[in-house]
């Protein structure tokens, strides 16, 4: 095996999950190379992230940065098509549910090469969000179904997927956790913040339905607004919310926003940080994917501030409660508390070695 196996990323949970894969790819001298797209660019959003998992820089950079849909999917098809041509792998991966991995798939299928679509399956159902076409789409042209959980193997059977196609592998985030967890504790990171352990909470928001509409945005800030009176916040801030914070003007009606009286907004921090203030938290509030996952594992209550989730295990077997709108966060953080946390499982095959069960399967396939 000569040609390489290019993984192509785009976003910061992309970086998380094609992490491992890379690590167990160079340690079995497989060779690889990554394609960052550039849908996300920021230093602390991509760089960081090459740092703190020790990767090369990608060999490369797409650069498309941001745009509407269309238009940054398109960008990114347009310069793959070139890449994918002249190097011309014998397999690509693609990881999770943004716009780069719809784009990679849709260039990759079109040239006949193999694609790999890792965490497939993951349904929310609900056609509004941009990640739930990407997602089915994306399935919809793998030839290797890579699944987090049962639930994903019965959603692509649902929808026709032949059964060889699809393998159980687990979750690739939490490779990167267990492999991380150990220097995240030691970190000690939310000592810099002057707040003690498991007496804080953890906050991010980006999704569109949350953010981009400010009567949603504000429903959960009244809410925010209740956890903060009674226990120290820190928000990492992603590049949309800040810039729908700018846009709605919400430090006029909510001005601990900018920071004090219990609430510590942060510029986006690194994996290892990010861990570490994960681990040491009371509790989490997001509306994020992956950290519905990694709650679950660090079996800390998460609350998910989102009308459905594509990862239903978190709910039925983990950690995580669905919060739809303020008054149900509100309900919650009172049972947290007052100690009343839901106790969670781990679910099957969450035990940092997926990445190794995706190897062994691509090698015996090919
Ligand atoms: C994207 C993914 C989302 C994922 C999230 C992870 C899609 C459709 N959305 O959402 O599924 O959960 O990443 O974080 O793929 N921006 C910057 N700096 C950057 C990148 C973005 O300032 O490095 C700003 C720009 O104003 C941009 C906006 O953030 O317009 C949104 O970026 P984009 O990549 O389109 O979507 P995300 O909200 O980041
Ligand atoms: N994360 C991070 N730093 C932060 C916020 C999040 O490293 O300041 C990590 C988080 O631990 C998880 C990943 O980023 O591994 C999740 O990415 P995000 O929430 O942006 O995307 P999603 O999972 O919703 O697609």
């Amino acid at each position: 095996m000569n040609i390489p196996i290019a993984l192509v990323v785009g976003a910061r949970p992309n970086f998380v999950k094609a992490s491992p894969l890379y690590r167990v790819m160079i340690e079995r001298k497989i060779p690889t190379l990554i394609i960052h797209t550039g849908q996300h660019y920021d230093y602390e959003l991509s760089k960081k992230f090459f740092e703190d998992f020790a990767l090369e820089k990608p060999e490369i950079d797409l650069g498309v940065g941001s745009g509407n849909h269309g238009e940054q999917t398109g960008k990114i098809m347009i310069e793959l098509e070139k890449v994918l041509m002249n190097i011309k792998p014998s397999l690509v991966a693609v990881f999770g549910d943004v716009n780069s991995t719809i784009a990679t798939a849709l260039v990759t299928s079109k040239l006949y090469i193999p694609l790999a679509h890792i965490e497939a399956g993951l349904r929310s159902f609900d056609r509004t969000m941009p990640e739930e076409i990407n997602r089915v789409l994306t399935d919809a042209v793998a030839d290797y179904l890579f699944t987090p959980s049962v639930d994903a193997d019965e959603n692509l059977k649902k929808e026709g997927v032949g059964e060889d196609k699809i393998f159980l592998v687990g979750n690739i985030m939490i490779d990167s956790l267990v492999e991380h967890l150990g220097i995240a504790r030691e970190r000690k990171y939310y000592k810099r913040f002057g707040v003690e352990k498991k007496k804080y909470w953890l906050l991010t928001l980006h999704r569109p339905s949350n953010v981009d509409i400010r009567d949603k945005f504000s429903d959960l800030l009244t809410a925010i607004d209740f956890i903060r009176k009674h226990r120290p916040v820190i928000f990492s801030v992603h590049p949309r919310a800040k810039k729908m914070i700018n846009e709605f003007k919400l430090t006029e009606d909510f001005p601990w926003l900018s920071g004090g009286d219990n609430f510590i907004p942060i510029i986006p921090v690194g994996y290892i940080d990010f861990l570490s203030l994960e681990y040491y938290a009371e509790a989490v509030l997001t509306d994020s994917g992956g950290m519905q996952e990694e709650t679950t594992y660090l079996n800390i209550p998460c609350l998910t501030l989102r009308e459905n989730t594509e990862r239903p295990i978190t709910i039925n077997l983990g950690t995580n409660t669905m919060c739809r709108i303020g008054e149900e966060i509100v309900r919650e953080a009172e049972n947290i508390f007052n100690g009343k946390c839901k106790k969670g499982k781990m679910p099957q095959l969450w035990d940092g070695h997926t990445s190794e069960r995706i190897i062994d399967i691509l090698l015996e396939k090919q």
